[in-house]
C-alpha cells in the first residue's frame, strides 16, 4: 500500500451542520448521464477555470485546471496507457493497443459514447472535468452567472460532487468498478495493479482543486470526513454484491471472477504457512476460497455504534453468503440479494446523520479492538483497518498526538507480499492500549 497523505483538519467553522445527505442519489452518474461531454478546453479558457492563481473575486478558485493538469493523475490516466507497463498488458490481453480499447478507456478516460461528445471534447484529456462533474451541456452557460443556486445548477445535471453517496458510488464506478466496466483478474493477470481504494482517503489524496471555506460550507453545508469514510465503506460493500449479481460472476465458464477473493489467498508464497484460517469462522472449510468481504466486514463494525440489530443481521448474512459461496451460484447470488436489502435497511442509520466525537471514539476503539484480536487477517480488511483508524484519528483531531504509533501501523502494511498477520495486531494492540488506557 502507498503511504498515504491525509490533510490535517481545516478550521473547523462554527456553523450548524447540515445533515450530509443534502441530496437523494443521482440516478445517473457523470458516465451513465446523457447530456454532453462539452470537453476540458471548454471549462479550461483564461476567463474560466484556467487562471494560473485563484481568484480573490470569485467563490471558485478558478485556477482548477492547472491543479487538474499539473497535479492530479486524473489528468495522465490516459497517457498512462502509452507506457511500457500498458503495453505489456495490452499484448498479454490481445488488444490492438491500450489507447484504442474500451476496456481500458472506460476508466482512463472520460469514455462517454460519440455522440456525446461535444466540439472540443478530447479523449485524451482522460479523466477530465466532467468525468467527475457531469456532461455540462445543460449547465455550461448558466452556472457562472450571478444569482444561479447550487441547486439550479444540479437540476441542469451537474453532478452533486459534494454529497458523500453520489461522490461515493462515481468515485467507486472506477475505483472498484460496475457491472459495465470492470478490472477483471484476466486484466490483473495481464499486470493491472489491484485496486484499493478507501473514499475519505483518496478525497484527501486527490490534489484539491477546492477550498472548503465559509461561503462553500454556505453553498453546500459540511460533509464530515467519517460520513465520507462510511459512505465509501457502505457503497463499496453495496456494489460488490450488486456485482456478485452481475454477468461477470460467471463469464469466465467454470471458474468465477477471481477478482472477487481475496487476492492474498492464492498469491503468497507457499514456504511461508499463514495458517489464517479466517475462512473457518465464517462457515468455509481449509483451503476454500474466501470472498473478498473487507467492506462488508468494515461495515458490520461501523453499524454497532448505531443500530447493533442491523449490525448482527449484517453479520450473519454475510457468513450465509461465505457459506452459499461453496455451494452454488444462485445461492451465492440470492444470499447477496438478501444482504443488499439488509444494507438498504440500515442506510439511513448509518449515513443520514454525521457521527459525534463519542461515536467516533468508539468506533476507533473497536476497529483497533478487532484488529489486535487477529480479525482482520487478510491484507485488503487490515488495509481498511488501517485507512479507518487514521481517517477517524484525524477527525479527531489527533494526528500528531499519535504520529509515531501511526507510521509504525503503517508500517505493518506497507509490503503486501510481506504481509505478517501477527504484527498487524500486535502494533494495533500497542495503538490500543495507547490510545484507551
Ligand atoms: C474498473 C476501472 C479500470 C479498468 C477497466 C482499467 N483500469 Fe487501469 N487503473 C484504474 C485505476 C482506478 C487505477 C489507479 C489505481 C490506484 O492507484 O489506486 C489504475 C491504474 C493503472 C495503471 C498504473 C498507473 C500508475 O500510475 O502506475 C496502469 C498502467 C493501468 N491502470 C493500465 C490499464 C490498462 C492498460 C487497462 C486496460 C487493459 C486498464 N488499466 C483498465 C482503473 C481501471
Ligand atoms: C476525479 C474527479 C474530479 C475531477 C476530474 C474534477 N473534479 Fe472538480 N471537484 C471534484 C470534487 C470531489 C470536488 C469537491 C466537492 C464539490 O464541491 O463538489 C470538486 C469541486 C470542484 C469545484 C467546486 C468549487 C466550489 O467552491 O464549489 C469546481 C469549480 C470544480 N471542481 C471544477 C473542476 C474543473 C474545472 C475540473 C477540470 C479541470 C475538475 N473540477 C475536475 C471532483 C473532480
Ligand atoms: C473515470 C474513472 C475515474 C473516476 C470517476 C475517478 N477516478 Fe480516480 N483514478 C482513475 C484512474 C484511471 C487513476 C490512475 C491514474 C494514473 O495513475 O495515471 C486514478 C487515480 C486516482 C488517485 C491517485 C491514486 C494514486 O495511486 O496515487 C486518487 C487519489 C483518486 N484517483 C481519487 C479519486 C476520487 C476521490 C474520485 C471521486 C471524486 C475519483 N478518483 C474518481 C480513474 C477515476
Ligand atoms: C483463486 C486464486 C486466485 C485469486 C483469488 C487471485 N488470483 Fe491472481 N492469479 C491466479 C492464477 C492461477 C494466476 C495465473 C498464474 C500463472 O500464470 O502462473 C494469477 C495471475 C495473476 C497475476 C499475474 C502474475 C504473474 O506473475 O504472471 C496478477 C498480477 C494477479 N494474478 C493479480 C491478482 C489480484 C490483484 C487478485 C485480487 C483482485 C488476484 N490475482 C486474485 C490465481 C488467483
Amino acid at each position: 500500500m502507498k503511504k498515504t497523505i491525509l490533510k490535517l483538519p481545516a478550521f473547523i467553522f462554527s456553523l450548524a451542520c447540515i445533515a450530509a445527505s443534502g441530496h437523494a442519489l443521482a440516478e445517473e452518474n457523470p458516465i451513465t448521464g446523457k447530456d454532453k461531454h462539452m470537453g476540458v478546453a471548454t471549462c479550461a479558457s483564461s476567463v474560466c477555470h484556467g487562471k494560473p492563481a485563484p481568484d480573490a473575486n470569485s467563490y471558485a478558485l478558478l485556477n482548477e485546471y492547472r491543479t487538474w493538469s499539473r497535479e492530479d493523475l486524473h489528468s495522465k490516466a490516459y497517457k498512462i496507457l502509452f507506457n511500457a507497463e500498458s503495453k505489456r498488458m495490452a499484448k498479454n490481453l490481445g488488444l490492438a493497443s491500450a489507447h484504442t480499447a474500451d476496456i481500458c478507456l472506460d476508466c482512463h478516460a472520460d469514455n462517454v459514447p460519440q455522440s456525446q461528445r461535444g466540439p472540443k471534447f478530447v479523449i485524451r484529456d482522460g479523466v477530465g472535468c466532467e468525468a467527475c462533474h457531469g456532461g455540462s451541456e445543460k449547465w455550461l452557460d448558466s452556472h457562472y452567472k450571478k444569482g444561479v443556486t447550487h441547486a439550479e445548477n444540479l437540476a441542469a445535471g451537474m453532478y452533486p460532487t459534494e454529497s458523500p453517496k453520489p461522490r461515493a458510488e462515481m468515485c467507486l464506478s472506477c475505483h472498484l468498478g460496475t457491472k459495465d466496466k470492470f478490472a477483471t483478474h484476466r486484466i490483473m493477470g495481464a499486470g493491472h495493479p489491484r485496486l484499493a481504494f478507501e473514499l475519505e482517503t483518496f478525497t484527501a489524496n486527490q490534489p484539491a482543486h477546492y477550498v472548503v471555506d465559509q461561503d462553500y460550507l454556505e453553498r453546500k453545508g459540511q460533509i464530515e470526513s467519517v460520513t465520507m469514510w462510511v459512505a465509501g465503506v457502505y457503497y463499496t460493500a453495496k456494489q460488490t454484491l450488486e456485482l456478485y449479481n452481475s454477468h461477470l460472476l460467471t463469464a469466465n465458464g467454470m471458474i468465477p471472477e477471481l477478482s472477487f477473493y481475496d487476492c492474498h489467498a492464492c498469491h503468497h508464497p507457499m514456504d511461508k504457512k499463514t495458517w489464517r484460517q479466517t475462512s473457518i469462522e465464517v462457515g468455509l472449510k481449509p483451503g476454500d476460497l474466501r470472498l473478498n468481504d473487507a467492506a462488508l466486514q468494515m461495515l458490520v463494525g461501523i453499524a454497532y455504534i448505531r443500530d447493533q440489530e442491523g449490525a448482527q443481521r449484517l453479520l450473519q448474512l454475510s457468513r450465509d453468503l461465505h457459506v452459499a459461496s461453496r455451494k452454488d451460484v444462485n445461492g451465492l447470488r440470492s444470499s447477496a440479494k438478501a444482504a443488499l436489502a439488509q444494507l438498504a435497511s440500515m442506510e439511513g442509520a448509518l449515513l443520514d446523520r454525521n457521527y459525534n466525537n463519542n461515536e467516533i471514539t468508539s468506533l476507533r476503539q473497536r476497529i483497533l479492538s478487532k484488529s489486535a484480536a487477529g480479525q482482520y487477517r487478510d491484507y485488503t480488511s487490515a488495509e481498511q483497518a488501517f485507512l479507518g483508524v487514521e481517517t477517524l484519528t484525524l477527525a479527531l483531531n489527533q494526528s500528531e498526538r499519535y504520529s509515531a504509533q501511526m507510521d509504525s501501523f503503517y508500517a505493518s502494511l506497507a509490503s503486501e507480499s510481506a504481509f505478517q498477520q501477527g504484527r498487524f495486531a500486535s502494533v494495533a494492540k500497542n495503538l490500543l492500549s495507547t490510545m484507551y488506557p
